[in-house]
């Protein structure tokens, strides 16, 4: 048994310390991890606060924990597995791990000889889809010579819309499901495989490919041994993206693009397991987000990537971060007496700007942001480089040293108007300022540097797990709307008595409406 954390004399005196500092503006904390330099000027810090964090995270275990981790130890003690995607990027794998590798090389070097799949359809959802659709529009913004729909959601018109236009003759499936049980990804694997069958295509299992811990089942499904590839059971959902699940940007951009993410990835984990703590990327980061949501009060956490091809970092981040850390008990299964992961959501900047940032810079609640840019661009037009970067510092200036009456009333005189009007204009152009941000910066959007940036959040998310106490590597609430869903369905099919005899009144009632209008 551990002792909660709110009992812990390390834990109040680290929220006592993160009380007292305060964002010194003045001061410069860069810390350069795996090519990246992640600033957190902008965060509260000081020599107290430090001290208090290194005594807090030795009291929560840190380094025993961080060492289960990496070893492939149970890190996911409700699961009983370890999480070791780390071993997965691994730069020389296990021979398991190595020979998936390989085929998956092999199979996209033999596709790529002949010309062979101009459309790939990557069925799957939540972890099964959002890196590979990140790394794909990281990569592949600019259009390659195959085209890659993604389908994901079990609403009918997703998969309608996957497949229309496409030549059913030169498409490949691909399937990519850790439990190969998905309710969303089976049902639209089947509904690809009618598909298939309905334009009289030969054989159209062999254009499926199946990535799964579950090789028999996809077999057993239909899918040809030579298209099954292996992830294990090991490896948490949501980083599948480290796996053959990967197999679609490799045909959508290039093996290379695999690799290239692998490799900063494998940079960062390095960094994550030997960098002082002070100086620890993942660390600091998960420390500076835990006074925000613990001393400060924040419930969210806004990702603002100045990037248009990073537009899927935000969801992404956002099964990382809240399926690992929307937890309320903790190792233990005591309740949690305090607030864990924060609510994470955000848009690529400038078009956030335009959307939501109002609220960012004079609502009443305010959010943290983690602002991210590349320091080159890669195209050719400096102008939109240089206001795109202008753009970040300037609304990360305005959160952090918002403006004062004074500044603003002054302004408002110097623009021509009345002292009462100027008074009364500038009490809506008052800034509060001292609003939390991050900066990250990329040299530029490379393979490598996108597998750091991902790998940074997944070592800080561990990070916050470990001092909050509370297992980041299960879902046991997407697990229970699953069963949820799955009972309504039989209801609504007919199949179990649609009388409401187990259900609220609001659930029961629209499962007898939607079980009769769906009958006709
Ligand atoms: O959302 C829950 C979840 O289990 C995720 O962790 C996972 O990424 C997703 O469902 C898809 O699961 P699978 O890869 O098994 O189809």
């Amino acid at each position: 048994m551990s002792c909660a954390l709110t009992q812990l004399p390390e834990w109040a005196a680290f929220k006592d310390a993160a009380s007292q500092s305060s964002i010194d503006v003045s001061k410069l904390r860069i810390i350069q991890a795996a090519g990246l330099s992640l600033d957190l000027s902008g965060q509260r810090h000081s020599p107290v606060l430090s001290e208090a964090a290194q005594a807090l995270l030795a009291a929560r275990n840190f380094t025993q924990m961080r060492e289960r981790l990496l070893t492939g130890g149970i890190a996911n003690p409700t699961e009983e597995r370890a999480a070791w995607h780390t071993a997965l990027r691994a730069p020389t794998p296990n021979p398991e791990v190595a020979t998936e590798r390989q085929r998956l090389n092999a199979f996209v070097r033999l596709a790529d000889s002949e010309r062979r799949w101009r459309n790939i359809v990557h069925i799957g959802i939540g972890g099964s889809d959002w890196g590979v659709r990140l790394a794909v529009g990281a990569f592949g913004y600019a259009g390659t010579w195959r085209q890659v729909r993604f389908v994901a959601n079990i609403d009918g018109h997703a998969i309608q819309g996957g497949l229309a236009g496409l030549d059913p003759h030169d498409t490949l499936i691909v399937l990519a499901s850790k439990s190969f049980t998905t309710a969303e990804t089976l049902q639209n694997g089947q509904r690809a495989l009618e598909w298939l069958q309905a334009a009289g295509v030969e054989d159209p299992y062999k254009q499926v490919v199946a990535i799964t811990a579950r090789p028999d089942v996809a077999q057993a499904w239909g899918v040809p041994a030579a298209h099954v590839f292996k992830l294990w059971d090991w490896v948490g959902g949501r980083f599948s993206l480290w796996s053959a699940v990967s197999l679609t940007t490799a045909l959508a951009v290039s093996s290379d693009v695999v690799a290239g993410m692998q490799a900063g990835a494998t940079a960062m984990d390095n960094h994550f397991a030997e960098a002082p703590i002070e100086q620890n990327a993942p660390v600091q980061m998960a420390l500076a987000g835990i006074v925000n949501r613990n001393a400060l009060g924040y419930g969210s956490l806004n990702i603002a990537p100045y990037d248009f091809r990073l537009a899927n970092l935000v969801p992404y981040l956002q099964q990382l971060e809240m399926e690992s850390l929307g937890k309320s008990v903790d190792l233990d299964g005591d309740t949690i007496d305090i607030a864990t992961g924060p609510a994470v959501w955000g848009m690529p900047g400038t078009d956030a700007q335009h959307t939501f940032f109002q609220w960012l810079h004079q609502g009443s609640d305010g959010a943290p942001v983690d602002f991210i840019v590349c320091q080159a661009a890669d195209h050719g037009w400096a102008e939109h480089h240089q206001s795109l970067l202008a753009n970040c510092l300037a609304q990360r200036e305005a959160l952090l040293n918002g403006k004062t009456y004074d500044e603003a009333l002054k302004e408002c005189l110097d623009a021509g108007a009345a002292q009462e009007k100027a008074e009364q204009l500038a009490r809506h152009r008052v800034h509060p300022g001292g609003r939390p941000s991050s900066l990250i910066v990329l040299p530029r959007l490379s393979p490598y540097a996108l597998g750091a940036l991902l790998a940074l959040y997944e070592h800080k998310v561990f990070v916050q797990g470990t001092i909050w106490g509370i297992n980041p590597f299960d879902q046991w609430g997407v697990e229970y709307g699953k069963v949820l869903a799955k009972g309504i369905a039989a209801q609504l099919s007919g199949q179990v008595p649609a009388d409401g005899t187990a259900q609220d009144a609001s659930t029961a009632h629209w499962v007898k409406t939607f079980a009769k209008s769906l009958k006709g």
